[in-house]
């Protein structure tokens, strides 16, 4: 039995900040591109390790909106990475029976990726492990806003009153509508910022930082984020 096994009470939606690539490849004078490889592999690991926790949902932040602006090499490296790495884990999305989810905004990817994302989703879309929501060319700000335009839109055609929007209406135009919030963050690498990721979803969501370099975040990295949230009291807000 792991430490993990024996706690009681483990989040149902853990969602992380993969960061700190850079500097893991910077420490080893290797290029940035292979710190993004050796950060696939510890994707990897996380994955197994939280279908063997029966962890219901993970959500990672493999791309955000603003990354568009790194420099062009490094884009379609990370683009490159990103479909070899749907594309291999095929097998392992079977084996787990693992349900793989995109957000963000596809149409800034190219036409090869596109489909390889849709491909991915509909080959898993009724697997009932795992659900895997994978973020890339999102941001916290843009799910927002597209919700908004979509409400607007219900608005404009009569579907809806402005006085008809709440907060759970807004939700089910958000991402996620059917996931529960995530209730535990985590990111690595020393940086302790949310960085425009799920801006709704973690209105009240535990936050764990570690100084750890997201390549070198292993099942002993994942078992002391679980302690930490296992020693947190959750009130939502009450007493
Ligand atoms: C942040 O490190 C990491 C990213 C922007 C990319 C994360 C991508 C991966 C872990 C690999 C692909 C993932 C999937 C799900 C296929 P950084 O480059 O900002 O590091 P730095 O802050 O040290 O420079």
């Amino acid at each position: 039995m792991t430490k993990a096994d024996s706690l009681q009470k483990l989040p149902k939606h853990i969602a992380v900040v993969m960061d700190g690539n850079g500097r893991w490849a910077k420490k080893r004078h290797l290029p940035r591109s292979m710190g993004h490889k050796a950060g696939t592999k510890a994707v990897r690991k996380l994955i197994e390790n939280v279908v063997a926790l029966q962890i219901p949902v993970l959500t990672l932040f493999a791309f955000g909106t603003e990354n568009w602006q790194r420099p062009t090499d490094e884009v379609e490296d990370l683009m490159d990475l990103f479909f070899t790495h749907l594309e291999k884990e095929v097998a392992l999305f079977q084996e787990h029976n693992i349900q793989v989810r995109i957000i963000g905004d596809l149409t800034l990817f190219s036409e090869t990726l596109r489909d390889c994302i849709l491909r991915t989703q509909s080959l898993t879309a009724t697997h009932t492990g795992l659900v895997l929501v994978i973020a890339a060319s999102y941001s916290g700000r843009w799910d927002i806003t597209q919700a908004a335009q979509q409400l607007a839109q219900d608005v404009q055609e009569g579907l809806l009153t402005t006085k008809q929007i709440d907060a759970a209406k807004f939700s089910t135009k958000l991402c996620l509508p059917d996931l529960p919030d995530a209730d535990l963050f985590i990111r690595t690498s020393g940086e302790r910022r949310i960085s425009n990721f799920m801006l709704w979803q973690l209105a009240y969501t535990e936050l764990y930082f570690t100084d750890i370099l997201w390549p070198d975040f292993d099942k002993k990295e994942l078992d002391a984020a679980l302690e930490f949230f296992n020693s947190r009291q959750r009130r939502f807000g009450k007493v």
